[in-house]
């Protein structure tokens, strides 16, 4: 295989058909990977299928499941083994949602909610797809973490503890699934320009202060996420398992800066 590319790789994409997951899936396949995505939204599926196949990305699937329920992660479970032919190379953990607000208001719901699809979700389809990641030769886990789990950003405890869980569920199940030849690791984005993001970040003010605490002074754009996710999956990073790389312009290492800082 030429170097940097995934030719030939299988990879399932949760949350594909929309920001981070759909950059992620762009990088995959356009590095060689044949890509089957799942949402929860039909029509977005097979729009998105139809619209990368227009685009020459003729190797991308689809399937319309909820990763927080059992019986249509067994159905996904189905459609990718029959896919293909009951081997996985590469498994996205992307889904992922938040509730901000201060933590004394948090519904036993809204908790539930969020656990289950950050954290619950992404457990279970490692459990139900690691016979397909094992049968690969090498495979690779990536999760979608979050740099609200290495820091406090103001965004919500919850969804931190979500992805605080995921990151040691990384480190765990790349010490386990070693031997199997899995890897597994997380990235873990900052402020990344996509649906969801800009949302938030259409509060001028707001933008400032994120701009201002991050070192490259900018949001990330989502295809700096897909190449790294992708890279993370190629046989050139066949050392690198059970890291949690942010994926942040430096904000994570930013620290205090003293008001009259040149530097
Ligand atoms: N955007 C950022 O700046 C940022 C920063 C840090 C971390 N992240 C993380 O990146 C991930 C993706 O975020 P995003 O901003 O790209 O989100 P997004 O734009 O809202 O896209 C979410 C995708 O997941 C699908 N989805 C949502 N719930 C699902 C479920 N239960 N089952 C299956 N599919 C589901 C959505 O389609 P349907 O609605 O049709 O299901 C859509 O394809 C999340 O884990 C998030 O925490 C994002």
């Amino acid at each position: 295989m030429p170097p940097f590319r995934l030719d030939g790789k299988r990879a399932l994409v949760t949350g594909g058909t929309k920001g981070l997951g759909a950059a992620i899936v762009r990088s995959l396949a356009t590095a060689g990977a044949k890509v089957h995505l799942c949402a929860r939204t039909r029509a977005d599926v097979d729009a998105a299928v139809r619209a990368w196949r227009a685009d020459g990305l003729t190797e991308v699937s689809g399937s319309a499941c909820d990763v927080t329920d059992p019986n249509a992660r067994d159905a996904l479970l189905r459609d990718v083994r029959a896919r293909f032919d009951g081997e996985l190379d590469i498994l996205v953990s992307n889904v992922g949602f938040n509730i901000r607000k201060p933590t004394t208001e948090f519904t036993s719901a809204e908790y539930r909610a969020l656990m289950d699809a950050n954290l619950e979700a992404s457990f279970a389809l490692c459990q139900i797809f690691h016979p397909l990641l094992r049968a690969a030769s090498s495979a690779s886990v990536v999760f979608n973490s979050s740099v609200a789990s290495l820091v406090s950003m103001q965004s919500g405890a919850v969804y931190a503890m979500t992805k605080g869980a995921m990151n040691i569920l990384t480190k765990y199940l790349a010490c386990e699934w070693a031997r199997d030849g899995v890897r597994v690791n997380a990235v873990a984005p900052w402020y990344i320009n996509t649906p969801l993001a800009r949302a938030v970040l259409k509060d001028e003010r707001y933008k400032k202060h994120v701009v201002d605490a991050t070192p490259a002074a900018r949001v990330g754009e989502p295809r700096e996420v897909g190449d790294v996710v992708a890279f993370l999956c190629m046989d050139e990073a066949s050392y690198v398992t059970g890291q949690v790389l942010a994926i942040d312009g430096g904000f994570s290492v930013n620290g205090w800066k003293p008001p009259a800082a040149k530097l």
